[in-house]
């Protein structure tokens, strides 16, 4: 669980990239499916995935990117209330498992690329505040594979 101070230092560089929630969005996803190309087979059923130029246009990228950013700006605002945590972060972990069937590995994964741009656009002490949120999406979502 969070620290009081934990929870606002983490809420603080969440917000910082929260901010551009689609532009940082998309950033994430184009950089996710260049450097992981495996993962682009879970979006086969999105248009417009040649080239990293090409997937920046995407309006179906762009979409999915704001949606993930919204994810977890819910998870953020309950960091001190693991009921509520657990109420968004367990469907969503079910949703991947089950339906959508995408490896657990990947978790970690696009949480490390989030991670690394926070470094690159606010400096390392936004990452390391963010860092622990993480950890706790990655254990909850690979737990309901369990
Ligand atoms: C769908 C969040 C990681 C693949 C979704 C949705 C959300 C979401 C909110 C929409 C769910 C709905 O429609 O009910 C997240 C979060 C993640 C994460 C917060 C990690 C922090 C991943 C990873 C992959 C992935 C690592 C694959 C490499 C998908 C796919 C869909 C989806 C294929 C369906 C997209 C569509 O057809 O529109 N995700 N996701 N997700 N996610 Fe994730």
């Amino acid at each position: 669980s969070f620290s009081e101070a934990e929870v606002q230092s983490a809420r603080g560089a969440w917000e910082k990239i929260y901010v551009d929630a689609e532009d940082n969005g998309t950033t994430v996803l184009v950089r996710m499916f260049t450097e992981h190309p495996d993962t682009k087979s879970y979006f086969s059923h999105f248009k417009g995935m040649d080239s990293a130029e090409e997937m920046k246009q995407s309006d179906q990228i762009r979409g999915h990117g704001k949606r993930v950013f919204t994810a977890i700006n819910d998870m953020v605002q309950h960091l001190d209330n693991s009921e509520a945590f657990l109420g968004i972060v367990n469907p969503l972990g079910k949703k991947h498992a089950t339906q959508l069937k995408i490896d657990p590995k990947n978790f970690r994964v696009i949480c490390d690329i989030i991670l690394q741009l926070m470094e690159e656009k606010f400096g390392g002490d936004c990452k390391a505040s963010f860092e622990k949120v993480t950890n706790e999406i990655c254990t909850h979502l690979n737990n309901v594979y369990k």
